[in-house]
Parts: structure tokens; sequence; C-alpha cells
């Protein structure tokens, strides 16, 4: 049975009976969007609602199921919650499929099946991506469908443990016209499958597609719709790929999660650290070590900085990768006014080693650092790591989590850590044990203490 529908200007709210290109009413092109004729004018719900006396309800968010995968569980705050839906984008190839088939094996045991549905995929070439991450006797049943009511049906029957849906922008409903991967579709979608996902505690994994500019393909709107909304990222000539929170009902959105593709699908790194360090050169110029917070957690990379006289007399190169481009500009000049140098003959390149990027002004300092560094052609010591915001008039400034950044060096085996002055009296000489802090205030003082 099809249900009416209706198109909506989502700018002015104007109805048609038919699609327009322009709204007629307020004059938008591009906002009409076909909607479910509004079921409540429709059929009046039978029944009344009770409103529940607040300590009575039973708590959900408590029942979560850990997945197989440590760093995914505190990606998602601790586990998934029960009938709470989970959406994750990225880029084409970049790896959701095999995540989520992984995230099915492990959970699939013997009396709660997982159902996955590709509307992308055949059944073959979903087997041929399980051999490769060793899915063998688990209970884990595909399903190669579009058809929403078709998934929704099934389903309903199974009552998998989990549902993984892959991916949104294949699936349609029947109740619209539109064809799948049209806003109105992926919204549609996601309602029923919210409704699903609740109504019978399953937690529902969609898979999304991302658009070149690196939104969910639909709208925002899609994200507001979900419980959880994660990102996986990567750079095409690396392995090693980035699940981050942008949204989660259950928990921060802080947690990150570094993972490294390989022939038998991801693994999660443990020590991220370690990983993105392990190429570092020895005694080479331009190269400091940051320690840096991603998400809720330190990570230390390398920041290496390429300073060499220019062909382009006039209009020498800038060029930073993994670091805002403007922060950049702006330490360049501080360097020049206040340490002295003229870079009007150098051409600059700065590259956050591994892919990376680095978006805190915490780096200020290993910018600063691995810049002079190369001017002077001298390494920093090997065994320092850096952090630090440095100011307009070359003073360095407290940062956030100055212990962590400390721990995280330590742990990694640095023995000196050049830092704010101020976070270096915000520390207590317990923390300092096993590592030379070295508080510095300005530019010029940090100069003096690593070359
Ligand atoms: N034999 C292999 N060895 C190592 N890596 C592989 C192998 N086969 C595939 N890959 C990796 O898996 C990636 C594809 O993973 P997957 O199909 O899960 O991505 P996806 O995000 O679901 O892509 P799509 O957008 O096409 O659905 C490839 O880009 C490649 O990096
Ligand atoms: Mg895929
Ligand atoms: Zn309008």
């Amino acid at each position: 049975m099809k249900k009416r529908t209706v198109f909506v200007c989502q700018n002015c709210g104007f109805h048609s009976p038919k699609w327009l290109g322009r709204c007629s009413q307020c004059g938008e092109w591009n906002t009409m969007m076909e909607e479910l004729e509004d079921e409540a004018l429709v059929e009046l719900p039978e029944g009344s609602s009770e409103p529940v006396l607040y300590q009575q309800i039973k708590e959900t968010t408590s029942q979560r199921i850990p997945v197989g995968i440590e760093q995914l569980n505190n990606v998602l705050g601790g586990g998934l919650v029960l009938g709470s839906v989970v959406l994750i984008g990225g880029e084409p190839g970049i790896g959701k499929s095999t995540l989520l088939l992984q995230v099915s094996r492990d959970l699939a045991s013997g009396n709660e099946p997982v159902l996955y549905v590709s509307g992308e995929e055949s059944l073959e070439q979903i087997k041929i991506r399980g051999d490769r991450l060793g899915l063998k006797s688990e209970k884990v049943y595909l399903l190669a469908e579009t058809s929403l009511e078709r998934i929704v049906n099934a389903a309903d029957r199974m009552k998998p443990r989990v549902l993984v849906i892959d991916s949104v922008q294949t699936m349609f409903s029947a109740h619209l016209t539109s064809s799948p991967g049209t806003i109105s579709q992926v919204r549609e979608v996601t309602n029923q499958v919210f409704r699903f996902a609740k109504k019978n505690q399953v937690p529902v994994f969609l898979i999304g597609h991302i658009t070149k500019d690196g939104t969910l393909a639909g709208p925002k709107s899609l994200e507001h719709m979900v419980d959880v909304v994660l990102l996986f990222e990567g750079e095409r000539d690396h392995n090693h790929r980035v699940l981050r929170v942008l949204k989660n009902r259950f928990g921060p959105v802080s947690e990150l999660a570094i993972f490294e593709m390989s022939q038998a699908g991801l693994r999660a790194i443990d020590n991220p650290s370690a990983f993105f360090l392990r190429e570092r050169p020895q005694n080479e110029p331009g190269s400091v070590v940051v320690s840096t917070i991603k998400g809720s957690r330190p990570l230390l990379v390398e920041i290496q900085a390429l300073v060499s006289s220019t062909l382009f007399m006039g209009n020498p190169r800038r060029m930073s990768i993994g670091l805002d481009h403007y922060r950049v500009s702006m330490l360049l000049a501080l360097v020049e006014k206040k340490v002295g140098y003229s870079f009007a003959g150098e051409d600059i390149y700065l590259n956050v080693a591994g892919g990376l990027t680095i978006d805190e002004p915490a780096a200020d300092l290993g910018v600063v650092l691995a810049v002079i560094s190369s001017v002077k052609n001298l390494p920093l010591p090997r065994e320092v790591a850096v952090f630090g915001e440095v100011g307009l008039s070359g003073e360095i400034r407290s940062v956030s989590q100055p212990l962590a950044r400390v721990r995280e060096a330590k742990s990694l085996g640095f023995e000196t850590v050049l830092m704010p002055e101020g976070n270096l009296q915000q520390l207590e000489t317990e923390n300092l044990k096993g590592i030379k802090c070295i508080g510095v205030s300005s530019v010029r003082k940090a100069l003096a203490e690593v070359f």
C-alpha cells in the first residue's frame, strides 16, 4: 500500500503535490522534498499516552554489548547500547564494510545471530571479504536487499543481536516515490530503522557514504536522527584509519581509535604514539616530536620542517600539511620578528608525519622549533618531546592536560619534555619522576634550551 506523499519546501514549508525545482512561495531553488503526508491528520492515533514517574523508568543505557574490538568499545563510550542507532560515515573504500563485518563476526554467537544487510554487494562479494577476515562458523546472516520494508520484516522475524545496514543510501522505502539516496529516502529509511531499533531493543549500525565536501551524504538532518555518529577517516597513501565520534548520546565525543588496514582486515593499534613515531629519522634537522592531544588521549607525533632557499624570489613557497595554514603563517611571522630570522628568500614546508592533522595550538612550539632546527641545520636532542602554545609576543602559554602529555612522552622513553613554564608549575613533583621537565616562558628561552 502506497502512503500519500507531498513535496514540502524545507525553507518555508510550502506544500505541493508535485516536485518543483523552485519553490513557488519563497522562490528558493532545490528545497522541495518528498515527505509522507502528515499521518496524524489522516488517522488519529488510538489509545492514550500515559506519563511515567521518573523513578519508575528502567535504565537502559547501562545495558551495553561489548563489541569485540576494545578500541571501538571506547569510541562508543563503553560498548553498544541496546536499541541504539549508530551511523558510520566514511569516504568510498575506506573500510566501512570491513569494520562492520569484523564487528558482526565478533558479536555473532550461538543463539544470537547477527544480520548483515548489503544493498551494494552480492552475497558472494561479501563472502570473499569474510574469508579474508577469517569468518567461519559464526552465526552471521547475510541479506542482499534494498527494500527497507523487507529488511525490517526479516529482522523482525530473526530478532538479531545486531543489525548492520550497508548502506543507508542504497535502501529505499516503498512509502516514497523518490529514488534511493535522495534526502527524503535517506531520512525515511533512518526513521524506520530507528523505530525498529527502539521497539526491539536491537542495536543497528547504519553505514553512510560521505560526499566530497566531508558531510554525511544526505543532509545534516540524518545526524540528529541517530544516537551515535562515527566518522571513519584515512589518507589515501597510508594504511592507518582514524575512527572519530561526531556525536554520542551515550558517551563522550572526544574518543578516537586508530586502525591499520591489512590483508586480514582492520587491526586496532594499541599504542598509536609508537606507531606514528616508528619511522622517525635519527638526528635529522627539522624534526620535532610534539605531545599532542587527539580526542581525549595524548599522542606523540613528529612535525617536520624543511626550509630551503627559494627559486621564486619575492614569492617564496609556504606549504603545510596537517597543520593550520594561518596559524603556521602567524608563527613564521613571529619567528622573523622575535628571533630575528628573515624568511623572505626561503621556501618553507611543514608536514605532520603519518598523514595526521593537528588542530591544537599546543603544537605551536613544535612548529617553531622544527622551522628553526631546519634553518640552523641542527637536530634537536633525540630524546626531547615538546608542547606549548606560542603567543604573539613570543611567550609560551599553558595548554590543557599537561600531565597526560608528559606521561605519554615518558611511556615512550623520552627523557626530556620542553613545556610551558605555567604548566610545569601545575604538576606535582611525584609526576615528574623519571622524566626531566623543562618549563620555558618564551621562544627565546626554548631555543636556548635545545640548541
Ligand atoms: N587483500 C587486501 N589486502 C589489504 N587490504 C585490502 C585488501 N582488500 C581490500 N583491502 C582494503 O579494503 C578497502 C576496502 O574496504 P571496504 O570495502 O570495507 O571499504 P568501504 O568503505 O566499505 O568501501 P565502499 O565505499 O566501496 O563500500 C580497500 O580500499 C583496501 O584498502
Ligand atoms: Mg562498503
Ligand atoms: Zn519555499
